[in-house]
């Protein structure tokens, strides 16, 4: 007689988890494990998830629906229990009222780790409180092509910055261990090369080479990997005609193997499913099924077909029990070390009730936006006002000082829209249905409010809309994919409309400055919407041309998901500062910026085009081509990586190298002083770049390989380490090993990416 459930050695917490998953998988059966593998979307409800699929995880669940979930699990046989995810992207995305941060691009434009931990930490409160055990965050795919959908998921297009970025928000949302009830589990996504995308089309055919691939895209992944990152996402994409789903050579050779990752796997959303339907490399859901779990998936999200699937395939011989259970094992695994057999973390009133929201975490949000404008132009005419009011807290508490009342005109599409403010993975984006109006009015800042709220007393704002962006149609060739999936609706760009022009332009007359809010919507943005253009759609650009017409000085403030392509209007403007979706804090943070009462810091994270054939516009390209531009334009960026301004002067001295030859094993040190010959305080972000001057192969011309951000009072100096160490120098050869090849180096350090912004030095690797 097996030994009653209560006492089970699974339900032990005294005993080694190793030996608690051996108990309980002798107890399961080939349904209840296979049901364990199971992670499905709870927008249909979750009683036949549990009662009748025995699914190991929910996501998209609402609140409500997460309650009844964990209830139905606590009657099944052996109450194992459920894992709850969600998309917990840049804050605790669907949960009404929760702290909404920038985009995760937005964030990455502060180029600052510890800061992002600190947002990471937050959402992790947040959601824990709310009964969220798994978030699917941070995204580590590299920026390629612009008219990519998901651009502003990424961290950018740089490797380095990616993974000292992705770090650090594993660290923030893992906290102190599992056993920390503030902890959830991060996911490294999507891993890996989705984002080289054919034409910026989302999901598309990866053409990739394991070279390249070791080369810029696993590195940061790798990282993560070694430093604990409990859980990976793998992407849509196929490469070299294997969907990544099934790749033995990524999943077991460099993941686990390489890399000794002993963490859990998650498919994308129906990854085992598209097999069969989308990409047809697979004649039925019993050969995907088990495909998938011989290349070591763990956790199936949302193909409710493999659980008949994979029972067919174990009956008809094509996979054992015993692969099942190796991949039930690593769930389980992660289940006892939450500790949820003992607490199921269920929500807690108490701590939402405190946390969710709070005013701690509206102020780590309002410094994460501050640090995420990028000045791009600046004329002279900003900031609007001239800093603080005398006495008050330098961190732009109180309203800017009087300078003689001015009068400004707020004006654009983008200026008063709140949802929009928070980009995607926020509310109404699309992916919860249980948060049509998106989340509170009240709790975000638009940049009308913020100017509206810190203006000096005495100063006037007024507002236009001036045009409209887009509407959406069905599709013409119907509602409806042959079989039988959805359509999604397309977009009808709006035509500038004169009335809006005219209100907006009498604005900017009776103005003494115009700051014009423009971007995109969220229907330009996101999985299966990446754009053909990068061109400001709509009636943006009419209304842009006929502000600068007036005369009045303008500011545009950019409010847009990813870089776009700006007309000469904005380009040429007096001044121009891009905000991507900056969060719920984000109309303060700008409003706080153009008055001066905080000072622009942050940096590009990705290249802005200045013309969409251009693609890809990424600064470490690869070495080798016919001349270095197009017969009718420059390859140049309009905007490099790296680039933003401050409102104050920074010189650099010279770069010095403590010692110009080099081994590996030793460190380049260089050190350079960095003065801030202006009025105003800043922070600068000094970047230390490396080209290796001949290489077996070819490779990018340079590549960051350390940054540091030093804040300066004005006048103020300060002495800069640089610090690499050699075996950061490896190009990877042709053989696809990373090696650092001796010989001759630069090492170029900077205030950005740019050539101009750069100076170098040379330096050698000697062999020893
Ligand atoms: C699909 C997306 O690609 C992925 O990033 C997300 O985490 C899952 N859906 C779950 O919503």
């Amino acid at each position: 007689m097996s030994t009653p459930v209560q006492t089970a050695p699974y339900l032990d917490p005294s005993l080694p988890v190793a030996r608690r998953v051996e108990d309980l998988l002798a107890r399961m059966t080939l349904p209840e494990k296979v049901g364990q593998m199971l992670q499905l979307d709870a927008r249909e409800g979750v009683d036949a998830l549990v009662t009748d699929l025995h699914v190991g995880s929910i996501l998209h669940a609402s609140p409500e629906r997460v309650l009844r979930a964990h209830e139905l699990t606590g009657r099944t046989r052996l109450r194992i229990p459920l894992l709850v995810a969600e998309d917990c992207i840049h804050g605790h995305s669907f949960w009404q009222g929760a702290t909404i941060f920038p985009t995760q691009l937005g964030m990455a434009a502060s180029w600052d780790a510890s800061l992002l931990e600190e947002a990471a930490r937050v959402t992790a409160h947040e959601a824990a409180a709310t009964g969220i055990h798994w978030t699917f965050s941070p995204v580590l795919c590299i920026t390629r092509d612009l008219r990519w959908g998901r651009v502003d998921e990424t961290f950018g297009e740089d490797p380095l910055l990616i993974g000292e970025l992705a770090s650090a928000m594993v660290r923030g949302y893992q906290g102190d261990g599992l056993a920390d009830p503030t902890a959830i589990l991060a996911t490294a996504k999507h891993f890996a090369g989705y984002s080289e995308t054919q034409g910026g089309r989302d999901a598309s055919e990866a053409d990739i080479s394991r070279r390249k691939l070791r080369s810029w895209f696993l590195p940061p992944f790798e990282r993560v990997a070694r430093e604990g990152c409990r859980t990976f996402m793998l992407g849509y994409q196929t490469t070299d005609g294997v969907p990544i789903t099934i790749n033995e050579w990524l999943l077991t050779d460099v993941l686990r193997g390489e890399w000794g990752y002993t963490g859990t796997l998650v498919t994308d959303w129906d990854n085992v499913g598209r097999m069969v339907w989308e990409q047809k490399i697979m004649p039925d859901q019993v050969h995907a099924a088990a495909a998938a779990v011989r290349a070591g998936n763990d956790m199936i999200m949302t193909t409710p077909q493999f659980f008949e699937g994979a029972l067919e395939a174990v009956e008809r011989g094509m996979l054992t029990e015993a692969e099942v259970d190796a991949a039930v094992g690593r769930i389980l695994t992660l289940k006892l070390e939450l500790g949820l057999f003992e607490d199921p973390r269920r929500p807690d009133p108490g701590r939402i009730a405190a946390l969710v929201g709070s005013a701690e975490h509206a102020e780590v949000n309002l410094r994460v936006a501050r640090r995420s404008l990028v000045l791009l132009r600046n004329d002279g005419t900003l900031p609007l006002a001239g800093g603080h009011t005398p006495g008050a807290a330098p961190d732009g508490d109180g309203r800017a000082v009087i300078e003689g009342a001015r009068r400004v005109a707020v004006v654009g599409p983008l200026a008063d829209d709140a949802q929009t403010q928070l980009g995607d993975w926020a509310g109404s984006s699309g992916q919860a249905d249980w948060l049509p109006e998106g989340h509170p009015r009240d709790m975000i800042t638009t940049v009308l409010d913020g100017l509206r709220g810190h203006v000096p007393a005495g100063w006037t704002v007024t507002h236009a809309r001036g045009a409209d962006i887009l509407t959406e149609e069905p599709d013409p060739r119907g509602e409806f994919f042959p079989d039988g999936q959805p359509r999604p609706h397309v977009v009808v760009p709006c035509a500038p409309d004169e009335a809006l022009v005219a209100e907006a332009v009498a604005a900017a007359r009776d103005a003494d400055v115009v700051v014009a809010v423009v971007g995109d919507r969220i229907e330009l943005v996101g999985e299966g919407r990446s754009t053909a253009t990068l061109e400001l759609v709509g009636g943006q650009v009419a209304l842009l041309d006929a502000l600068a017409a007036t005369g009045t000085p303008m500011v545009v403030v950019l409010l847009a998901s990813k870089p776009l392509v700006l007309p000469p209007s904005a380009l040429g403007a007096a001044a121009l500062l891009w905000v991507a979706n900056p969060g719920m804090q984000g109309g303060r943070a700008v409003a706080e910026v153009l008055l001066g009462l905080t000072e622009p810091s942050g940096r590009l994270p990705v290249s802005f085009a200045r013309h969409v054939g251009q693609q890809p516009t990424y600064y470490n390209q690869i070495r080798g081509q016919h001349g270095d531009r197009y017969a009718d334009l420059t390859q140049e960026p309009a905007f490099a990586f790296g680039q933003g301004l401050s409102y104050t002067t920074v010189e650099y001295g010279p770069v010095e190298l403590v010692d110009d030859v080099v081994r590996v094993g030793d460190t380049v040190t260089a050190r350079v002083t960095v003065t801030n010959t202006g009025t105003r305080p800043t922070t600068e972000t000094v970047q230390a770049y490396v080209s290796d001057v001949v290489t077996s192969a070819s490779w990018a011309d340079q590549e960051l390989k350390a940054f540091t951000q030093v804040t300066l009072a004005p006048g103020a100096s300060e002495v800069v380490t640089v610090e690499i160490p050699v075996a950061d120098l490896t190009i990877v050869d042709a053989a696809g090993r990373r090696v650092v090849e001796p010989g001759a180096f630069e090492l170029r350090v900077g205030r950005s990416s740019r050539a101009e912004d750069l100076t170098r030095v040379p330096f050698t690797v000697a062999t020893d």
